[in-house]
């Protein structure tokens, strides 16, 4: 524990479990609203730094920063895309973001990044935050004084509060807290995961290209003007070690095709890690004073680059709701929480799950499922309002 060692039983407003984006973020914008919070992170900071995930930030995420004052380096740094291209067994189709949503576009910057930027803000705040805390617990969540109890070298220490936030992931210890307490869940997993490759590169296009090919999906991403992230489809039961650096170059090249091809620049994988691709939802969102969010709450497959985006839109609702709670003693927003963040999500679900159906190789397809496949492109080439909607998706829907 670096801050407040001296008091390990001190009291909170609010704890927050998980120390990822959605713990950091929300501790910021409650920090800024003048809340008391202690944030508990069962890794360490270089830990939850080393995890490369999402890339694409939507324009309300960036707003959700910046309100956070946490923008800074992602105004210098990030880089502003108007459109992708999406390229189905060699036909390309680019979608133009700017244009299909009068004038909305995304921001190419890592997760990495934003992370970064929040756990340095919090320093500079000298915010209390726990790294390493292990055997993480959540008791009296049914009353107003709920408690997270956790060991810290060694020493068990028990913190109370008035709230509980559970920003710790899909396998975090909030959810599991509620299982038996009416947690309904909704959930698909698909059969094959994703082989991301990081690399000190040049990209080999300016804009993101999503690719379905008869190999499987791919994905040609990027970091900065020379840090590329590369995607493609593999067996759900593969393991990256069976991937050399050649082989995954190679198996890019051919999905992409030729003209695509020609502009790889290779070189040494800094990152090489496979990923499962999962849909998931719990219902609700709130128990008693423990409220979910993030990864902790629902799974999207990242085909719509909205798992990170939507972690951010429920730290949004749920910051403004506990500055309602706090600063003008109402519980209006806490008791809508659930129901304005789960409206939001399973929209973003449903993007996520149509772009992931339309663009990877299922092998159980009969040649129908295939030949819908095909139509749902066709439409796309042919349909401006199909694109719109598409386009209007992938730059967020509305906070
Ligand atoms: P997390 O980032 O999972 O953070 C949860 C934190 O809680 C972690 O730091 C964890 O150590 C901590 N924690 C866990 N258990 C406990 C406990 N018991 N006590 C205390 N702390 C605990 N999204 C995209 O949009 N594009 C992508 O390419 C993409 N790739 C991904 C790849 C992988 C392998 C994964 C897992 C996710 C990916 N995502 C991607 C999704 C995106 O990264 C997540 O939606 C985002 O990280 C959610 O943030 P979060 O803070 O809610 O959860
Ligand atoms: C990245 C990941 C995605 O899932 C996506 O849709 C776009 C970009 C990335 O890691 O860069």
């Amino acid at each position: 524990m670096n801050p407040s060692p001296e008091k390990p039983s001190h009291r909170y407003q609010v704890v927050i479990v998980g120390g990822g984006p959605s713990g950091l973020l929300l501790g910021s914008l409650l920090h800024g609203a003048g809340i008391d919070a202690l944030i508990v992170e069962a890794r360490s900071p270089d830990y939850v730094l080393g995890r490369i995930r999402a890339g694409v930030l939507e324009q309300g995420t960036v707003d959700v920063l910046t309100q956070a004052g946490a923008d800074a380096r992602l105004r210098s740094e990030g880089l502003p895309h108007d459109g992708f291209a999406l390229c189905v067994d060699g036909e390309v189709l680019r979608i133009d973001l700017k244009s299909l949503t009068g004038g909305k576009t995304v921001t190419v910057y890592g997760q990495t990044e934003v992370t970064r930027d929040l756990m340095d803000q919090r320093r500079r705040f000298g915010a209390a935050s726990v790294y390493e805390a292990a055997d993480v617990a959540i008791g009296d969540i049914d009353t107003p004084h709920p408690f997270v109890t956790f060991v810290k070298d060694g020493v068990t220490h028990r913190v109370s509060c008035d709230i509980v936030v559970g920003c710790d992931g899909f396998h975090g210890v909030s959810r599991r807290t509620v299982a038996d307490k009416g947690l309904e869940t909704f959930e698909r997993t698909y059969p094959f995961g994703w082989l991301g490759v990081l690399a000190d590169v040049p990209p080999c296009s300016h804009e993101l290209i999503y690719v379905a090919h008869e190999r499987g999906f791919a994905l040609c991403s990027m970091r900065s003007p020379h840090r590329s992230r590369y995607y493609v489809q593999c067996d759900l039961n593969d393991d990256a070690k069976n991937w050399s650096d050649d082989r995954f170059w190679d198996e890019l090249r051919r999905r992409v095709g030729p003209a695509v091809a020609d502009n790889i620049v290779t070189g040494p994988s800094l990152e090489k890690s496979i990923a499962p691709l999962r849909s998931f939802v719990a219902e609700p969102l709130r128990f008693g004073r423990l409220f979910l969010v993030g990864d902790a709450a629902h799974i999207v497959p990242p085909t719509g680059a909205k798992g990170l985006n939507l972690a951010v839109s429920d730290v949004h609702y749920l910051g403004s709701a506990l500055r309602e709670f706090f600063l003008e003693r109402s519980s209006a927003g806490i008791d809508h929480y659930s129901a304005r963040a789960l409206n939001r999500i399973w929209k973003a679900e449903r993007f996520s799950w149509s772009m992931t159906t339309l663009l990877h190789r299922f092998d159980s397809y009969t040649p129908f499922e295939q030949r819908m496949q095909r139509a749902e492109f066709a439409l796309l080439q042919s349909s401006q309002p199909a694109r719109a909607v598409m386009a209007e998706n992938y730059v967020g829907l509305p906070l």
